[in-house]
C-alpha cells in the first residue's frame, strides 16, 4: 500500500494551547492503561500479530492536517450518558468490547466503535481490488458485494462532472494496528483516537468502507466536504448504498471527528433508510440492534 506522503502538514502544527483540566486527567486514568495494555502486549483484542510484519497501512486522510483541531472522544463529547435505559446509545468510551454481529455475512449491520471491535482474525472472504468498479488502484481491496453499486457510482460522479477516485479501502486489523501505533507516535494518544481507529475497531476492516478522493490526489482534509466532489458524494452516495459514517459535528455520537470522504457500503435499501432516519450510521446501528 502507498505511504502518506512526507510532508510538511504531517505533523501538527507548532500552537500552544493550556489544555481543559480535563484532558490531563482522562488520558492518565482511562486512556493510557488502556493503550499501555493495547501497545505493550500487542493487544487490541490481539492474536499476537505482528503489525510490523503486515503491510504497510496507509494514512487515514484528514489525520495528517486536521489533527490538532478535534478533541478526543471523552466524557465531554457524549450524548448518551450512563442512565437507567439500558438501551440509550453508549457514551464514545474507549474500551474493546467484541461487537455482537461479527459473522461475514452480518456486513450491513456490524457495529465497531471506540468500545465495540471486530476480532482480530476477522477478513471478509471475497475481497478484489477496486479496479473492478472501473478505479486505477490495484492494492487497494473490497468485498465483492460492493463492487456493482461502487462502479455505478464512479460512472455518476463522473456524468456529474465529479469524478471521484478512491485513497484508502480495507485495512487488516495488522494494518489498523500499525496505522493507529504510528498516529500515538506522532500526535499522542488523545489526538490520534479522535481520528483514527484502533486495532479492530475500524470499518475498513469490514472490506466495505471507502476513502474517497478527487481522483489522482494523494491525499484530503476536512475541506473535501466543501468541494463539489465532496458535496456530490454528501448528496448522492446513499443512491448508491453508501453511508457517510462520520458526518461535520457529530463526534459526540459517531465518536470520531468529521470525515467527508469516509463512506461505509451497506446496501440501497440499508442506506436510503439511514438517510431518511437523520440519525449517524452508529446510531442507526445501535438502535436498530437494540428496538425490541
Ligand atoms: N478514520 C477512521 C475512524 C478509521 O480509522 O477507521
Ligand atoms: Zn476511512
Amino acid at each position: 500500500m502507498r505511504q502518506p506522503p512526507a510532508r510538511s502538514a504531517d505533523k501538527p502544527s507548532g500552537r500552544r494551547r493550556r489544555p481543559p483540566l480535563w484532558i490531563p486527567v482522562l488520558i492518565t486514568v482511562v486512556l493510557l492503561p488502556i493503550a499501555a495494555v493495547r501497545l505493550m502486549s500487542g493487544q487490541g483484542g490481539a492474536d499476537g500479530q505482528n503489525a510490523a510484519n503486515g503491510p504497510t497501512a496507509r494514512s487515514s486522510p484528514s489525520l495528517t492536517r486536521m489533527v490538532d483541531e478535534t478533541p478526543a472522544p471523552s466524557a465531554s463529547t457524549t450524548t448518551a450518558t450512563a442512565t437507567a435505559d439500558a438501551d440509550a446509545l453508549p457514551t464514545c468510551s474507549v474500551d474493546d468490547d467484541v461487537t455482537p454481529d461479527r459473522d461475514a455475512d452480518d456486513w450491513p449491520r456490524t457495529l465497531v466503535d471506540t468500545d465495540l471491535r471486530l476480532p482480530a482474525g476477522y477478513a471478509p472472504p471475497d475481497l478484489v481490488p477496486v479496479t473492478q468498479a472501473g478505479f486505477d488502484e490495484s492494492n487497494l481491496m473490497v468485498r465483492r458485494l460492493v463492487v456493482d453499486d461502487l462502479a455505478e457510482m464512479r460512472d455518476a460522479a463522473e456524468d456529474a462532472d465529479d469524478p471521484i477516485g478512491v485513497i484508502a479501502a480495507y485495512r487488516s486489523f495488522a494494518q489498523q494496528r500499525q496505522l493507529f501505533r504510528e498516529r500515538v507516535r506522532q500526535f499522542g494518544l488523545a489526538k490520534a483516537y479522535a481520528h483514527v481507529a484502533a486495532a479492530g475497531h475500524s470499518e475498513h476492516q469490514l472490506g466495505t468502507t471507502i476513502d474517497f478522493a478527487p481522483p489522482d490526489a494523494d491525499d484530503v482534509d476536512e475541506s473535501f466536504g466543501d468541494t463539489a466532489t465532496g458535496r456530490w458524494l454528501a448528496e448522492n452516495a446513499y443512491r448508491f448504498g453508501f453511508v457517510q459514517s462520520y458526518p461535520k459535528a457529530k463526534s459526540n455520537v459517531t465518536c470520531y471527528a468529521y470525515e467527508p470522504w469516509h463512506f461505509r457500503y451497506v446496501g440501497r435499501e440499508r442506506a436510503g433508510r439511514v438517510r431518511a432516519s437523520g440519525l449517524t450510521l452508529r446510531e442507526f446501528l445501535w438502535r436498530e440492534a437494540h428496538s425490541g
